[in-house]
């Protein structure tokens, strides 16, 4: 089995992705889409981008590695009666069967940057992606301070080392790794462009019930209390995240949570 998509299908990233909608909202908002649109949501989990793009009218496809996911978002495109919108399994360091050129927009948030050979997903983006045509990846920043890439640092200390040659995901967070891959797929470096950006996690559930969540339903941290059971320090672990979201909630409310999260937004000129 694929550890990659093992990872990705061991959970069930929908139950922390109804923490995302309004930002994911939010950012589609940001994209400019129109009715002429045809967009790639790749790495698109049950569609928390994928769903709202459809909504404004473009034509939309989500891949995703993980096939509870992809039900999970075709399900959610019939929910919401978008016949506009449909999700396959693929990889995106391969995505066999996709035409080049076929999308005027391609957009990764939070999902490319988890498949492994970095390279290969920079080209597989602007091999499907039109000339003239716009690339938009959402990736969290290495060692910022902020939650998921405290939570991927948290987790990380308490599994064991990856294998040899493994490219972290948080090296999409560095411009220059960004820059270096997608100029080796051809895009000149003065199209590549950067900002910081925010995504707000949201949830009626207290910061130490989101850490359950997290604990139960995202892979990362699935395998880091895996490991830290083993070694008897799950209790560590659970202690450093409820720290963690506590100290970072920002809801007046403690029994409810609000997060925001720093994460670094790459624009791809095709
Ligand atoms: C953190 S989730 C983000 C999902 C979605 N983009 C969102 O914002 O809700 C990461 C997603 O990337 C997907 N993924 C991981 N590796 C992948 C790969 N090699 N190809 C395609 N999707 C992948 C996972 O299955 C998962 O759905």
């Amino acid at each position: 089995m694929n550890p990659n998509k093992a990872l990705w299908e061991k959970g069930d990233f929908t139950r922390i992705a109804a923490t995302m909608r309004e930002s994911g909202e939010a950012l589609v908002d940001t994209f400019g889409i129109t009715k002429s649109h045809k967009v790639l949501d790749l790495g698109c989990g049950d569609g928390t981008t994928a769903i709202p793009a459809a909504k404004r009218g473009a034509d939309v496809l989500g891949v995703d590695i993980a096939s509870n996911l992809v039900a999970a978002g075709n399900n959610r495109a019939k929910e919401h009666a978008l016949t506009n919108c449909r999700f396959q399994e693929g990889d995106a360091s391969n995505m066999q069967g996709v035409e080049d050129h076929a999308f005027d927009l391609s957009v990764s948030i939070f999902g490319a940057m988890f498949a492994p050979k970095p390279f290969d997903v920079a080209k597989e983006m602007v091999r499907v992606t039109r000339p003239g045509g716009r690339i938009i990846m959402g990736n969290w920043i290495p060692n910022d301070p902020t939650l998921v890439a405290q939570i991927l640092k948290i987790s990380s200390a308490f599994t064991p080392p990856p294998p040899e040659g493994f490219v972290s995901p948080m090296t999409w967070g560095v411009e220059s790794s960004v820059t270096e891959r997608f100029v080796a797929a051809g895009v000149p470096a003065g199209n590549i462009s950067f900002a910081r950006d925010t995504f707000t996690f949201d949830s009626p559930d207290s910061p130490e019930e989101l850490v359950g969540l997290f604990k139960n339903y995202y892979g990362p941290t699935m395998n880091a209390f895996e490991a830290a059971e083993k070694n008897g320090r799950a209790g560590e672990l659970q202690d450093h995240l409820e720290d963690l979201f506590k100290t970072q909630n920002r809801n007046s409310r403690k029994d409810r949570t609000t997060i925001p999260a720093t994460f670094l937004r790459v624009s791809v000129a095709v």
